[in-house]
């Protein structure tokens, strides 16, 4: 049965297959969940993300997890919001969509995602919320490899975003 969940925490602590990490173009770490992620998984993380060669928006690249409470860690860059006419929305699906296409091709069962571009990055959190929950919905009703998909939510209000935009 598959399920898409939201939860408020903090993702380094969730015991699924795979987290999704909110990266920048480089992969070599920086603040919010970024920092989160690398704090908990400890030097390897960084050690392997150097070797990767960097990370463009909407792309999506696989790691182990090292010290985290997962095998893998899915590192995505969320797009700058510049405004709407960038492109933004296109890159965040496809954050979305390229994120669980390289969890089907890694056995990856339940996955984590944080609000992509909701901190540093500046996207309206309504419409953020919106594109990711329509763009999982849309991807697994195409197949049926992943069994869960969770949104852990940090801060309240990208919570209730999420909430409602789940029920709508
Ligand atoms: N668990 C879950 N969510 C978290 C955590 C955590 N431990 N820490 C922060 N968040 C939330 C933030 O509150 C925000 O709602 O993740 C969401 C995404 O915010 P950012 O981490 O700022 O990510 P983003 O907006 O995509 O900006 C990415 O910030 O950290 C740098 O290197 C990163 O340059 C990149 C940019």
């Amino acid at each position: 049965m598959k399920s898409i969940d939201i939860v408020r925490g903090d993702i380094t602590k969730l015991e699924v297959d795979a987290i999704v990490n909110a990266a920048n173009t480089t992969l070599l770490g920086g603040g919010g969940v970024d920092g989160a992620i690398h704090h908990a998984a400890g030097p390897e993380l960084l050690a392997v993300c150097r070797t990767l060669g960097g990370c463009e928006p909407g792309e999506a690249k696989i790691t182990r997890g090292y010290r985290l409470p997962v095998r893998f860690v899915i590192h995505t860059v969320g797009p700058i919001w510049r405004g709407g006419k960038n492109g933004e929305p296109e890159i965040l699906a496809n954050c979305h969509r390229n994120s669980l296409q390289l969890a089907t091709e890694n056995g990856i069962k339940t996955i984590a995602f944080p609000a992509i571009s909701c901190g540093a990055y500046g996207y309206p959190i309504e419409t953020a919320a919106h594109i990711a929950l329509k763009t999982t919905r849309e991807f697994l009703a195409s197949e049926d490899k992943i069994d869960k998909v969770i949104f852990v939510l940090w801060g309240e209000d990208v919570y209730e975003a999420f909430a409602s935009s789940l029920d709508r």
